[in-house]
């Protein structure tokens, strides 16, 4: 298939999402697809080999048949570009404009878990009156975060409620919906998911962050954190983590891809922290490791992911609307 691999992007994630893309392009190439790279300026233009790139409604995008957004974070991950390519018309990876826009915005995310008894911190918005009491209620450490960020970019660890104040300002200068949670204690563990209606999931790993947590530096610096599949929380907390992994998965309604992240406390409960419905992916990246350590290697991740961007896209407007 003739497939467009989008990077790059307006988000503060442009970095990363160029390497996933170039990752991409390459691991399409060696499954036998034909990637056309386009290029995402932090400016919102796109072209491709240094020409612009024409959008119309209904017109495909550069006679692909399929189109892998290698972007993160916003404008990329959070359903803006996955309404402009419905607006296109052309099959697309990852999940719909609803699931990405409800995985993007950490509050919406746990208050649909609260409804539905999903296993996670306590939590509270930072807003009307009783969300300070909330807080003192929970007790530090408190983590304070922008609803809809990612990488750890405006999150504070809070250790005193005189800190709170200032943590609550650093988050709202990049969103100005902001969520307070309290800490969980234990390891950190992530699993990836593949698959439309019926997803598996990989081996669980765990995150080890050098430092007190897995911070921007932590991400983005060599060595800053080390892998370990399968992550050593026992049998019953790895069945824990893949079963709710998969039915995170659904109830969000995400397709194609996702890597879903854990707390595994002490006494072995799981927690399910986030899901990132388009997460770093290179070959190198943790949630093509995990499928590497689960016996589906990078390119086969790549052609898969295709595969279901088309046969989703076959289902959708197969609806009448
Ligand atoms: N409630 C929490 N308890 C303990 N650690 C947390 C909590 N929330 C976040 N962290 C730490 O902060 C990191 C980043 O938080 P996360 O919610 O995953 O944001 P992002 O979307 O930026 O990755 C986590 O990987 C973890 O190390
Ligand atoms: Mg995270």
């Amino acid at each position: 298939m003739r497939v467009a691999v989008l990077s790059g992007g307006r988000s503060s994630e442009h970095e990363v999402s160029l390497r996933s893309g170039a990752a991409v392009a390459r691991g399409l190439r060696e499954a036998g697809h034909e990637p056309v790279e386009v290029t995402i300026g932090r400016d919102g233009g796109w072209t491709v080999a240094g020409g612009a790139v024409e959008l119309v409604p209904g017109g495909g995008l550069l006679g692909a048949e399929a189109v892998f957004p290698a972007l993160h974070g916003a404008f990329g991950e959070d359903g803006s570009v996955q309404g402009l390519l419905e607006w296109l018309e052309v099959p697309y990876v990852g999940s719909d404009v609803l699931a990405s826009a409800i995985c993007m915005d950490k509050l919406t995310l746990k208050r649909l878990f609260a409804a539905r008894g999903v296993p996670q911190v306590e939590f509270t918005a930072v807003e009307g009156n009783d969300w300070w009491g909330r807080c003192e209620q929970m007790g530090t450490p408190l983590w304070v975060k922008p609803s809809r960020m990612g990488s750890s970019v405006g999150i504070s660890r809070v250790t005193r409620l005189d800190q709170l104040d200032a943590a609550v300002e650093l988050a709202q200068r990049h969103d100005p919906r902001v969520i307070v949670e309290a800490s969980a204690a234990g390891r950190e563990v992530e699993c990836s998911v593949l698959g439309n209606a019926e997803p598996e999931a990989s081996l669980p790993g765990e995150i080890v962050a050098q430092g007190v947590w897995y911070d921007f530096e932590a991400k983005y610096t060599e060595g800053g954190m080390e892998l370990r599949v399968p992550a050593p929380i026992g049998a019953d907390a790895v069945a824990r983590v893949r079963e709710l992994a998969v039915s995170v998965f659904a109830l969000a309604g995400c397709s194609g891809l996702a890597r879903c992240d854990f707390f595994v406390e002490p006494g072995g409960a799981v927690l399910v922290n986030e899901i990132n419905t388009m997460p770093g992916f290179t070959d190198t990246s943790v949630y093509a490791k995990l499928f590497e350590a689960t016996g589906i290697d990078y390119p086969s991740l790549c052609d898969r992911l295709v595969q279901l961007a088309v046969e989703r896209h076959r289902e959708v407007r197969s609806f009448e609307f």
